[in-house]
């Protein structure tokens, strides 16, 4: 693929290694540029790294209407030799496009996303910010531009790259567990329908719940099926649960959930971990009753921004309180999340190709 480059002039760019004196926290601040690339007349075409500013959109944008919208999330850690090395990049790429096929989006080669990416932040490697459990965090996304107010699938789209040097995505980080609300009233997805894309319309119909959570102390909302009855997942993660014996459980992924690439990267690491992880349906009434009578002992969330949160409690909304275990970090928990994070900033080696 041939990149046109249009940078920012050297006195207008960053030109020294970013060190931060505050926390950048998760998602505030962007680099000099970013990636742009059109579809157009069935093809993707002008590939191009630009100032990172403001789009021209048409008014009648499909993707401003109908909200044909898809993105990802990715992260680039910096090792001690100096080099910024992406984590599994790859699957980002394929569920993109997964997530692209759901709302009729068209597919973008997966080789021409990680040029993409790759080249974007070779150009802007300066705003890796140094600072503890601080990473790029790669936001890739495609939007539909046709100007046209009907509703079928746009001809037209724009696929984007931006980077944010960031910190966690939890203010407290790690080491403070969170509270989850219990919701019987709102609900993420259906058999169906988009939950397993990310899909920007997902994220939409999660903010009204995200505000109730917060009404009642909690971080965010933990979302039961239609029916209420089975755990599926957090929206910005996934869930997980301990049982006594080490066991990790992750409810068994279906298109009511998004596949996340830290659950699958938990899953596949079993061993290095110690302890066997599975997927399996988890039904609210027995989690709970588990939860009581101490069979499980921790739980959490698994995603690329929140990496691995603790959950020490959950709430419901007769404001009922149920806490996991001692209501603090548990030692499975830690160790997933030391295990991980060791692998991404390259303390230890993790699976052939994880980094890149
Ligand atoms: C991620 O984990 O990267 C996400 O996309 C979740 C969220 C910040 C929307």
């Amino acid at each position: 693929m041939q990149i046109n480059y249009n940078l920012k002039t050297a006195s207008e760019r960053r030109t020294e290694q970013f060190e931060p004196k505050e926390n950048v926290g998760f998602g505030n601040l962007r680099t000099d540029h970013m990636f742009l690339m059109d579809y157009r007349d069935g093809e993707w075409r002008d590939p191009r790294i630009v100032p990172y500013g403001p789009f021209e959109i048409a008014p009648g944008a499909i993707a401003l209407h109908y909200g044909q919208s898809v993105f990802e999330g990715a992260k680039a850690f910096k090792h001690d030799d100096d080099e910024i090395y992406t984590f599994r990049l790859n699957k980002n790429a394929e569920r993109l496009n997964r997530s692209a096929d759901i709302i009729c989006i068209p597919a973008l080669d997966e080789s021409m996303q990680l040029e993409a990416i790759n080249a974007l932040i070779d150009v802007d490697r300066l705003w890796f910010p140094m600072q503890e459990d601080a990473c790029l965090y790669i936001r890739p996304f495609i939007f539909a531009t046709e100007d046209r107010l009907s509703v079928s699938p746009s001809e037209e789209y724009t696929f984007c790259v931006i980077l944010s040097p960031s910190g966690p995505y939890y203010s407290d980080g790690f080491d403070k567990a969170i509270r989850l609300l219990i919701s019987e009233r709102f609900h993420r997805a259906v058999p169906g329908g988009t939950g397993a894309s990310k899909a920007a319309g997902n994220y939409a119909a999660s903010l009204k719940a995200g505000r109730a959570a917060a009404e009642y102390g909690a971080a965010q909302v933990l979302y039961l099926d239609a029916n209420n009855k089975q755990i599926e997942e957090v929206g910005a993660m996934n869930h997980f649960h301990v049982l006594k014996d080490g066991t990790v459980i992750i409810p068994t992924f279906t298109d009511t959930i998004l596949k996340s690439i830290t659950s699958e990267s938990i899953l596949e690491l079993g061993d290095v971990l110690g302890c066997v992880v599975r997927q399996e349906t988890v039904m609210l009434d027995k989690f709970i009753a588990d939860i009581e009578s101490g069979e499980i002992i921790e739980a959490g969330g698994f995603g690329t921004a929140a990496v691995v949160s603790p959950v020490g409690s959950y709430i419901f909304e007769d404001n009922r309180i149920v806490t996991v275990g001692d209501g603090h970090v548990g030692k499975h928990t830690r160790r997933i999340y030391q295990v991980l994070t060791d692998i991404q900033k390259g303390k230890v080696e993790g699976p052939q190709g994880w980094m890149q």
